[in-house]
């Protein structure tokens, strides 16, 4: 039987296990009782039979060749053809996607493609010989998306996400991201969610929903602590078990258990000595045994290497060790890889009985993919509706950190606004890297004001635009000449004399000034004028204060940011403060409709913004040692990441977790527990109103203090939230938040268990982490084992985690 008849057959087939036994098996209207070369049907061509049987009836054929080739990825197109990579390339198909597997031709298995996200679809907009468009939607990033706190709007973004992925052609969007912000530097913090697990996880599990609904896959990413871009793909990082599975596991757990992700990507760093890609205990105890994962593992592009040099001398990376812990495919697939498990195949270094395992969930993932159905995709996504989706959920993201006397929103629309600030008329759409999505066109915030028919300040705009429009010319030239991982710098303010702006601010009503920054993957942020403000953005913001507050004129500042900055030194100066992130494509429009007031923001604040950057809990540790070029990191703050610290240890912070403001005011009452005593669960209810004059949406905190005498805990940590629904004036709303015996366990190093401890649990509701608004108390009567585990990650050197009493 010829290989194209033996792949249509499987075609039609779908998940077969679904496909009843007694219905006639068609192959194009012919009744498949065909016979192959040996006159019957082999058992993997038998779509009556289950995935699971056909596959291991082809894992019995193949060769361990074959195998091999599976087991590494068909390269990255651009940048992997000089190491010879297996073949059927990816390029053909989705120029940009960022790799595939390999097609197993003999037994009808087309390759595996995946791309990047997480903002959105990462591939080429347009191609060779082509006179069609390919551009992307690019939503906002990670910490926009989080700082909504509504699953159910992140779902939808996935849900448009996971169209535009099947559309064009795509298998797997390698995507979510989800490494927690240990600390406010790490260039790639934009992508992330959080400095908390769980806000984390759930946004992650509620974007994998979404995505996958449309019949594809995620990648969730980068598994595990990728917290720092410096040495990514050799850092040796010194974790506490503690710390790992309480703070930067949590998430991926949460993420794994309510969304069941395709594919996990494991991370580049080492964790106590051991690459996250081949760490047995990462990816098989923990992920399989202990959460019950069932999908695939994949390395990141190149995981594992011993770094650069090691990938241009051609050596491989461990793929015995990378098969043995669970790590299925390594990507993108350099040909040494595979010469290494051929070799270690028919050594028998490499056992079948691993290999087989890697190889079956290799196939499982092609069985399930639009591929394998041969999905007519269309190269026409719903770019009109997903940009709605992203203009949404942008604004919803948006978070209100300061309105002093109500200085917003303001919607006049016949008095002049001054538009300040290079960025207003760039507006940065997201981070760069592999993150960054080709869309066809972001809206500025000029633009955006335009649109929304607010009367600019023209002869302002006309000195900005042609300053903005060589700036970022200038930027684009030179990271164009540096490659894909250029990281990029800022664009400089445009020097205004004060008598110039004297003149604006007498004849305008108020003044936007939006401050600008982007980082990327592969490098680091840095304190001096990137955390902190450069001397032309402080000089901007004097100037225009002084000369708008003596007219007694308003100055709001727009922060278009992936991450965080310094806000202490300044924030003093100004009468609002809207945090914007990087909002994406829709960015400008979606801005203005928070300064107008069609949106009321309802976003708070997934991590902390501090006074100063020295403290931050890991300032003292961050990217480890030697300075020059860090080999090494501990992280001696442990369990004590973002609020934990700053809340437990009462650093003042400028901004605190979980802070954001309204239009509106709620008023938070009737906090109700379901038992005074904890059994097997609680339920805790409290009735939030709309006290103030314009509907909006307010975030529920649900903050948890547990007895500590088995061991040392943060004053108070993030059980459950939950966010309202658009409530008008007067209305109220009940919210219901439930907590488990999870919820009160800390992990006890010692007895290598998760334990509840006996003893009074106060529970805070609150509108921030620091802005309790009702609480209560209940007990519980004795210590609950919640799970007894494996000890794992075997600290390579001793040291101790930070602990807040002696
Ligand atoms: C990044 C991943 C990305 C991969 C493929 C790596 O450099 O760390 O996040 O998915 O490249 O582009």
């Amino acid at each position: 039987m010829k290989n194209s008849k033996i792949f249509a057959l499987l075609l039609a087939s779908l998940l077969s296990s679904s496909i009843n036994a007694q219905n006639t098996i068609t192959n194009n209207g012919k009744p498949f009782t065909d016979t192959n070369k040996n006159g019957k049907l082999d058992i993997w061509e038998d779509t009556r039979l289950s995935v699971d049987k056909r596959i291991d009836a082809i894992i019995k054929q193949m060769t361990n060749e074959e195998k091999a080739s599976l087991l590494i990825g068909i390269g990255m197109p651009g940048f992997t053809e000089n190491f010879q990579t297996v073949g059927n390339s990816v390029k053909n198909k989705v120029p940009g996607a960022a790799g595939g597997t390999f097609a197993l031709e003999r037994f009808g298995i087309p390759s595996v493609i995946v791309a990047d996200g997480p903002a959105g679809l990462r591939i080429n907009a347009t191609r060779e010989n082509d006179s069609k468009t390919y551009y992307a939607t690019a939503f906002p990033v990670g910490t926009s998306l989080a700082s909504t706190w509504n699953t159910d709007l992140i779902k939808q973004v996935g849900k448009a996400m996971g169209n535009e992925v099947k559309e064009y052609g795509v298998d797997v969007l390698l995507a979510p991201a989800l490494n927690i912000h240990r600390n406010p530097l790490c260039g790639r913090n934009f992508e992330y969610y959080s400095e908390d697990p769980l806000i984390s996880g759930k946004i992650a599990a509620a974007y994998v929903n979404g995505i996958q609904e449309n019949g594809v896959g995620t990648s969730i990413k980068h598994f595990a602590a990728n917290n720092q871009e410096t040495n990514r793909l050799t850092i040796d990082e010194q974790i506490s078990e503690r710390a790992m599975r309480e703070i930067y596991l949590k998430n991926f757990e949460i993420a794994v258990k309510e969304s069941q992700p395709w594919t996990v990507m494991s991370s580049y760093n080492k964790i106590n000595g051991v690459y996250t890609s081949a760490s047995k205990d990462l990816l098989t105890t923990i992920l399989r045994d202990e959460w019950g994962y069932k999908g695939l593992v994949m390395t990141d592009w190149f995981g594992g290497f011993e770094g650069f040099e090691a990938i241009m001398k051609k050596q491989s990376s461990d793929v015995v060790a990378q098969m043995n812990a669970g790590n299925d495919l390594l990507m993108p697939g350099l040909s040494i890889q595979k010469k290494e498990l051929v070799d270690a195949l028919n050594s028998g270094k490499l056992s079948q009985e691993v290999a087989n395992k890697n190889v079956k969930r290799i196939l499982e993932l092609a069985f399930k993919s639009p591929v394998f159905t041969d999905y007519k995709y269309s190269n026409q996504p719903n770019l009109t509706q997903n940009s709605q989706v992203a203009r949404n959920a942008a604004s919803e993201g948006m978070v209100l950190l300061k309105n002093e006397k109500n200085a917003l929103p303001f919607s006049s629309k016949n008095e002049l606004v001054s538009v300040f600030g290079v960025t207003s008329y760039d507006f940065i759409t997201g981070g760069t890297g592999s993150g960054s999505v080709n869309n066809k066109h972001t809206v500025s915030l000029l633009e955006g004001l335009n649109n929304a028919g607010f009367k600019i300040d023209q002869e302002l705009a006309n000195l900005y635009v042609p300053f903005a429009e060589k700036e970022a010319l200038a930027e684009k030239e030179r990271r164009k000449s540096q490659g894909i991982l250029a990281l990029p710098q800022r664009l400089p303010e445009m020097e205004m004399m004060e008598g110039f702006i004297n003149k604006q601010a007498e004849n305008s009503a108020i003044a936007f000034l939006t401050l600008g920054r982007n980082s990327g993957e592969g490098g680091d942020r840095v304190v001096e004028n990137d955390f902190n403000l450069g001397k032309d953005e402080i000089a901007l913001i004097d100037k225009v204060s002084k000369a708008f507050h003596e007219k007694g004129k308003k100055v709001v500042v727009i922060l278009n940011i992936g991450g965080v900055i310094e806000t202490a030194s300044w924030k003093d100066k100004v009468d609002a403060i809207l945090l914007a992130w990087q909002p994406g494509q829709e960015g400008g429009n979606s801005v203005a409709d928070v300064l107008a007031g069609k949106v009321n923001p309802s976003g708070k604040l997934t991590m902390t913004f501090p006074m100063k950057y020295e403290d931050t809990p890991s300032a003292k540790n961050w990217l480890g040692t030697p300075a020059e070029n860090p080999k090494e990191v501990t992280y001696e703050e442990g369990i004590y990441v973002g609020y934990r610290y700053f809340n437990t240890f009462k650093v003042k912070s400028s901004y605190e977790f979980g802070f954001g403001k309204s239009y509106t005011d709620f008023s938070y009452s009737d906090l109700k527990l379901s038992s005074a005593t904890f059994k097997n669960n609680l339920k805790v209810t409290v009735k939030i109103t709309n006290t103030g004059k314009v509907s909006g949406k307010e975030i529920v905190e649900l903050y948890l203090s547990a007895p500590q005498k088995l061991v040392d805990k943060p004053n108070a940590e993030l059980k459950a939230f939950a966010k309202t629904k658009e409530l008008k004036p007067g209305e109220s709303q009940i919210i219901t938040m439930e907590l488990k015996p999870d919820d009160l366990a800390s992990f006890v190093t010692a007895q290598s268990s998760w334990i509840a401890e006996a003893g009074t649990y106060k529970i805070a509701i609150g509108a921030s982490s620091l802005d309790e608004k009702q609480n209560a108390e209940f007990q519980l009567n004795q210590d609950i084992i919640v799970k007894k585990v494996e000890p794992v990650f075997k600290a390579k050197k001793k040291f101790s985690d930070l602990k807040s009493k002696k």
